[in-house]
């Protein structure tokens, strides 16, 4: 017979190489998830490495991130009994994201949403941009949009978990001008949110406008539409928009229309009103002004899935946050697991400045000048009701 001490050291021992068989880490016995920052390697594009990283806090919560478009790949939260799900579409390989023309889980740049006619002039120049959505452009062109190109990445050292992207966007890229050096940083905290934190400095003046594409279905990815989830958008006003989905100019109020979404309503209640703006849309697709006292962070929406009880906040220092409700999605697009992306079956809520702001002097400025850093953030809050 084995000596007591050493048969609880054999066990252990045991223990641990099944822990490290599944990949847990060893050190935190049985705890059931590996708090911190993982990286492996997930293929190669451009003939650049991607690498993944797993960010998980200390409450088991999972983000899934890689350099290649700073794509969020999944997001694992639990319901209201504890049961995890994957609340975003997307792939489970690299492959699946080349092409990804709904943008998926994407960071979008260097103009998030549309500019008019792919024109702007500033400081007396007249700029075009490739045209990818009728006559506009949509989400910062078609070759070398900031979705597309592979960002250099960094997991966070100490503190909390996260992972930051840097990108250097050439002066001209994509018809804009100036040196842009953008930062992107992913960071899960203890509270379970996921903080997205912006930056970006330029050469030569160009307007900027940075969001996270990230679809969510808060009852799991690829099993529903999102029609019986309920929204609160904290706005009062919104940006009509014509015929081209390009804003109209007019702050209109959402009051009297399906677009008031100030008390938390099911998505589905109005979604096909005859409505001028939704028929526009084929739903929701529209920039809301999002209510605000000061500068600063300030709620834009929140989204609750009666069936798993999971809620989503979004806070934001941006001036508008467009909300989406995946009306281009049409089944073919076949994601994780083999789930079908059909139509309706994911919303984004994507923080931003008004679309085709550089059209619009009347909104708030997205210009960008030699000297200035520009900064936002914007936080996606994880809980359960
Ligand atoms: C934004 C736009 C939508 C659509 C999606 C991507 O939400 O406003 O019209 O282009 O991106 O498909």
């Amino acid at each position: 017979m084995m000596p007591r001490h050493l048969v609880t050291l054999f066990s252990a021992f045991l223990f641990g190489l099944t822990l490290s068989f599944f990949g847990l880490p060893v050190a935190q016995g049985a705890t059931k998830h590996h708090h911190g920052i993982q990286t492996q390697p997930f293929g190669t594009q451009d003939g650049r490495p991607i690498t993944l990283y797993t960010l998980t806090n200390s409450h088991g919560l999972e983000v899934r991130t890689m350099n290649y478009g700073a794509i969020i790949l999944s997001m694992r939260v639990p319901d209201r009994k504890g049961q995890m799900a994957d609340i975003v579409l997307g792939h489970d390989a690299l492959e699946g994201y080349i092409p990804n023309p709904p943008y998926i889980g994407a960071l979008i740049g260097r103009y998030g949403n549309r500019i008019a006619n792919g024109t702007f002039t500033l400081d007396g120049k007249t700029y075009t941009l490739p045209k990818n959505d009728g006559p506009n452009t949509l989400h910062g062109g078609i070759k070398r949009t900031f979705d597309k190109v592979v960002w250099d990445g960094e997991a966070k050292k100490g503190g909390k978990p996260g992972v930051t992207f840097t990108y250097l966007s050439k002066d001209g890229e994509e018809g804009f001008p100036g040196n842009v050096k953008v930062k992107v940083s992913y960071t899960l905290n203890d509270k379970n949110e996921l903080v997205v934190d912006y930056e970006a400095t330029t050469d030569k003046a160009t307007p900027i406008n940075l969001t996270q594409h990230s679809y969510f279905n808060l009852a799991g990815e690829g099993t529903s539409d999102i029609l019986s989830h309920e929204i609160m958008i904290n706005a009062d006003r919104f940006t009509p928009v014509d015929k081209n989905l390009i804003p109209t100019g007019e702050l209109r109020p959402v009051k009297g229309t399906p677009l008031d979404l100030t008390t938390s309503t099911k998505i589905g209640a109005r979604i096909d009103d005859d409505y001028e703006q939704l028929v526009l849309g084929h739903g929701y697709d529209h920039n809301f002004v999002i209510n605000r006292k000061e500068d600063g962070m300030a709620l834009a929406a929140r989204a609750y899935e009666p069936t798993s009880g999971r809620v989503l906040e979004v806070s934001t220092t941006q001036p508008g946050v467009q909300f989406y409700t995946g009306n281009f999605l049409d089944g073919t697009v076949t994601g994780k697991q083999g789930h079908v992306y059909k139509r309706r079956y994911a919303f984004c809520l994507e923080t931003q400045h008004f679309p085709d702001s550089p059209n619009h002097p009347e909104f708030p400025s997205t210009i960008l000048k030699p000297g200035e850093t520009f900064q936002s953030k914007t936080i996606f809050k994880f809980s359960t009701r």
